[in-house]
């Protein structure tokens, strides 16, 4: 990784790398798309971890951040909520919505930043807005987030996000030896900027978008962000697991699928729960 000056293009570029990964992720086994169209009742093993604390979802309003090819989308209109997807990369887009048509699942699909989400989804309020795993380290403005999910949230509503734990997203994935820091804990106006050819699924082919800008946000600021909004905290729960093989050749994969450390998997949160709700 190389630290760099640049902000202004982070946009352009994380775009064209999820334009990119998207064709590779709908491909691979890990997203399971055969057994989504060949399951009825399948959900993501992220949807299946989230279950618990999740509860019973039918009839809600729904808004998805950050859908992706919206496995996890799916995975919710599965539970019976009314979903809406949103993401800005018309690849993962594209992805999703056959996806929907292939199991004949209403939900819809919108492009958009998520920080123009309000504009973008108008009045709409929701009863749920779900996110994570994978989300918030693309965006260099916490509290500008929060704002975004307490302005799409109907008085009420309610905020559900699993995301990996900004103590492994500081981690040096490199040093198999210890367990390092290697980036940023804190948010930074600066990105991270990476190069990487390999997505974090199995692929047949190399990424040709290649640059990503990406930004760690501390539990302090994340939990500030939103509770500066007004929303009220009523959950916030450290997972030893992620859903991903987040520190390749450290990690072991249990029946539950996630992912934990191989040794003294008690001494780093891999990922996190929080939700909250408008009053
Ligand atoms: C790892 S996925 C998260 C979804 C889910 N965990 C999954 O794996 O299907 C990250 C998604 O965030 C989207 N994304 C990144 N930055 C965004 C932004 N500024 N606005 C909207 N979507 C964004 C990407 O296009 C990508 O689909």
């Amino acid at each position: 990784m190389a630290q760099s000056g640049v902000v202004s293009e982070y946009r352009r570029l994380n775009r064209a790398n999820w334009d990119d990964r998207a064709p590779l992720h709908a491909a691979s086994a890990d997203y399971a798309l055969d057994r989504f169209r060949n399951e009825r009742d399948f959900l993501s093993e992220v949807v299946r971890f989230d279950l618990p604390k999740l509860g019973d979802i039918r009839g809600l309003r729904g808004v998805h951040l950050q859908c992706h090819i919206g496995t996890d989308t799916m995975s919710l209109t599965r539970l019976g909520a009314e979903m809406t997807g949103l993401d800005f990369s018309p690849a993962s887009l594209a992805q999703a919505r056959k996806l929907a048509e292939e199991t004949g699942t209403a939900i819809e699909f919108v492009e958009s930043d998520v920080y123009v989400a309000v504009e973008v989804l108008g009045a709409r309020q929701f009863d749920l807005v779900f996110t994570g795993i994978g989300a918030l380290c693309w965006l260099p403005d916490v509290k500008r987030w929060a704002e975004t999910v307490a302005g799409l949230l109907r008085p009420g509503g309610r905020l559900f996000l699993r995301e990996g734990h900004p103590m492994l997203w500081a981690i040096d994935e490199e040093r198999l030896d210890a367990l390092t820091l290697g980036y940023p804990y804190f948010e930074n106006a600066e990105p991270m900027v990476f190069q990487e050819r390999t997505t974090y699924v199995s692929a047949d082919r190399a990424l040709s978008e290649t640059t990503t800008h990406q930004w760690n946000h501390g539990v302090g600021q994340i939990i500030g962000a939103v509770l500066n909004t007004g929303m009220i905290l009523t959950d916030f729960t450290e997972h030893d697991s992620v859903p991903w093989n987040a520190l390749p050749g450290r990690m072991i994969h249990g029946d539950d699928d996630e992912w934990r450390l191989l040794e003294h998997a008690d001494r780093l949160p891999l990922s996190y729960t929080l939700q909250a709700r408008m009053p």
